[in-house]
């Protein structure tokens, strides 16, 4: 029996549609302006002292893989794993502007009572603040460990939260191309709008990416790096150029790398002085692709802002 996928018959799917074919656009969509310079800073700084230093509403997407616990760094150790998140949850609601959007990553991975997990994370947003979660993405990779005492993982979770229901979301830059075969059938299916389907297609909440390799070309030497793929889907689907972007446990600033190379600012801090070092590797690996693009490395949080108010207020005259 075929099971009709009931997203097609979706009326708020089906207002879309006929707002994009009557060249309408969404109440979430933002006029902005592709810059030519960008603005970027990596503070070596505790989490919450950075965030208690950043102004209401004034983030337009928070990016974070955290530590949990785990004992796979001396990063990785905090006494009471939820109090201490629970702290970086309020400030992350509070400095998130009201269309914007918080990605993190993490797995159902705890240990002990010690260490802490995702479940940890959605159960606190979930009865303890306001957030919405509009996604559980699902970082699924073919390559991993072996293992003989249990099931060899193959996956990751990221969950995606919301300050409301008015966040932005560019799903159109992150559409996967159709298989010209795919292309031709989805075009004869009644139930796409052709536009769509031109378009490309949605990616789906299960992403397939592979994990970096100890060889990877990708790899600066942090010992967590996140593929430069997985954070590209984010950044360009849920923030956009001149956004702000907030990485406070920016590792080896995977997440500032993109963000140069997407036209977005960023904002990075982490305890460990190293994540320098990382990240100036990421520079000089991404100044040798076409992704390189110009950009201001800030010393001060102030100065960061100031120059991304200049560029408003200039673009505006
Ligand atoms: C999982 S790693 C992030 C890796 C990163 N996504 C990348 O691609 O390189 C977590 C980072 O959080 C940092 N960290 C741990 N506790 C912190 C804190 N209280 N404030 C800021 N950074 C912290 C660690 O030093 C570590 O580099």
């Amino acid at each position: 029996m075929a099971i009709h996928n009931k997203s097609h018959f979706n009326s708020g799917l089906m207002q879309l549609n006929r707002m994009s074919k009557d060249n309408i656009k969404h109440k979430t969509s933002v006029d902005f302006k592709v810059p030519e310079k960008t603005n970027c800073i990596l503070l070596n700084k505790d989490c919450l002292e950075l965030l208690k230093s950043l102004p209401d509403n004034s983030i337009q997407l928070i990016l974070i893989d955290p530590p949990y616990n785990l004992d796979l760094a001396n990063w990785d150790t905090y006494e009471n794993y939820i109090e201490w998140a629970a702290k970086w949850l309020d400030e992350s609601y509070r400095v998130l502007s009201p269309n914007g959007n918080i990605v993190i990553f993490g797995g159902t991975q705890f240990q002990n009572v010690k260490s802490g997990d995702l479940i940890e994370i959605i159960y606190y947003c979930r009865h303890k603040t306001k957030f919405r979660l509009v996604n559980t993405i699902i970082w699924y990779y073919k390559n991993g460990m072996s293992a003989h005492r249990y099931f060899a993982n193959r996956h990751e979770e990221a969950i995606w939260l919301t300050k409301t229901d008015k966040y932005y979301f560019d799903l159109d830059s992150v559409r996967v191309p159709y298989g010209e075969k795919e292309l031709r059938d989805a075009l004869k299916d009644k139930r796409l709008n052709p536009e769509n389907v031109k378009k490309g297609k949605n990616p789906t909440n299960v992403w397939e990416i592979g994990r970096l390799n100890g060889n990877s070309l990708e790899r600066v030497g942090h010992p967590t790096q996140k593929p430069l793929e997985i954070i590209r889907r984010f950044v360009k689907s849920l923030s956009y150029p001149d956004s702000v972007v907030l990485d406070f446990f920016a590792g080896s600033g995977t997440t500032g790398r993109v963000c140069i190379e997407e036209k977005r600012n960023c904002i990075m801090c982490d305890t460990d002085i190293q994540s320098k070092t990382f990240f100036k590797k990421h520079i000089e690996k991404m100044q040798e692709t076409i992704f390189s693009n110009s950009f201001t490395e800030n010393e001060n949080i102030d100065s960061f802002f100031e120059d991304i108010n200049k560029r408003t207020v200039d673009s505006d005259n």
